[in-house]
């Protein structure tokens, strides 16, 4: 597929800027900045407020993925398959299908790299479905708090090892969410699929984050989180304005009226 082609050849010569969208008015003003779009499963907590992606459905999913894709006009555009629709290969096959077929995304990422996994990755790969990998921190599996990846070299070499079979089984670029730096290098340097981090240092061959977390909607506070703009206060600002007008009956004024 010439889009990822594209993104490929750009490892080692310039980053990849990657974010996520949930809606096609996000998506619109974004796709002229970013590579990669991402419709992530990070909408179960950023848009509904729930305490686990595992929460999500693939009817979600589908649905954002639907608006984002009207949005979008030149980004590569991937879609997060969330918890439970790919447990084996022909469920995984079903529901990626689905996906694919109804949002017209360009690929599917998947959580993981274990040997299970990675089968699963590559029936969809057989099957001509592209995939994204997400290595490291993985939101659906993890129990407890949140921690960064790659402190123990038991650790370190499993997640090198994931990297490279992730790469065997054909993913065209994996998502390395807080791994530990010098990991983050390492992984990055051996594989030559590119690698983006979200958490996991400048090493990576690009970066990604939860647009509503940057553009400061969110008031997140990971530690990673660099928040870019203030769109709460714009927000605030604009409906404060609006309050005014309408209680000093200045709005609608004769401009807005038939
Ligand atoms: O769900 C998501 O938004 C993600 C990215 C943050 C990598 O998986």
């Amino acid at each position: 597929m010439k889009k990822i082609k594209n993104l490929l050849i750009k490892k080692n010569k310039t980053k990849i800027v990657c974010l996520t969208a949930y809606s096609k008015n996000i998506a619109q003003e974004i796709d002229n900045f970013v590579d990669i779009i991402l419709v992530g499963d990070s909408l179960g907590s950023v848009l509904y407020d729930f305490n686990t992606t595992r929460s999500v459905t693939l009817e979600m999913m589908i649905n954002h993925s639907k608006s984002v894709r009207k949005g979008i006009t030149k980004s590569l555009m991937v879609v997060d398959m969330p918890y439970n629709t790919y447990r084996n290969k022909s469920e995984a096959l079903k529901n990626c299908k689905k996906v694919t077929k109804e949002t017209k995304c360009d690929a599917v990422k998947l959580e993981g790299g274990n040997k299970k996994i990675v089968e699963i990755i590559k029936h969809l790969i057989k099957n001509k479905i592209p995939v994204m990998g997400h290595i490291g921190l993985l939101p659906q599996n993890e129990k407890g708090k949140f921690t960064f990846k790659g402190k123990s070299s038991k650790e370190k070499l499993r997640l090198l090892n994931e990297a490279k079979v992730l790469e065997r089984a054909g993913v065209f670029a994996i998502v390395l969410e807080c791994v530990e730096k010098k990991l983050s290098k390492e992984i990055t340097d051996q594989i030559k699929i590119i690698t983006i981090g979200i958490g996991a240092s400048q090493h990576c061959d690009g970066q990604i984050l939860v647009t509503d977390d940057l553009i400061g909607l969110t008031n997140s506070k990971i530690k990673f989180v660099k928040e870019f703009g203030n769109v709460r206060k714009t927000i605030r600002d604009a409906v404060k304005k609006y309050k005014t007008e309408v209680k000093s009956l200045k709005y609608p004024s004769k401009k807005y009226l038939y």
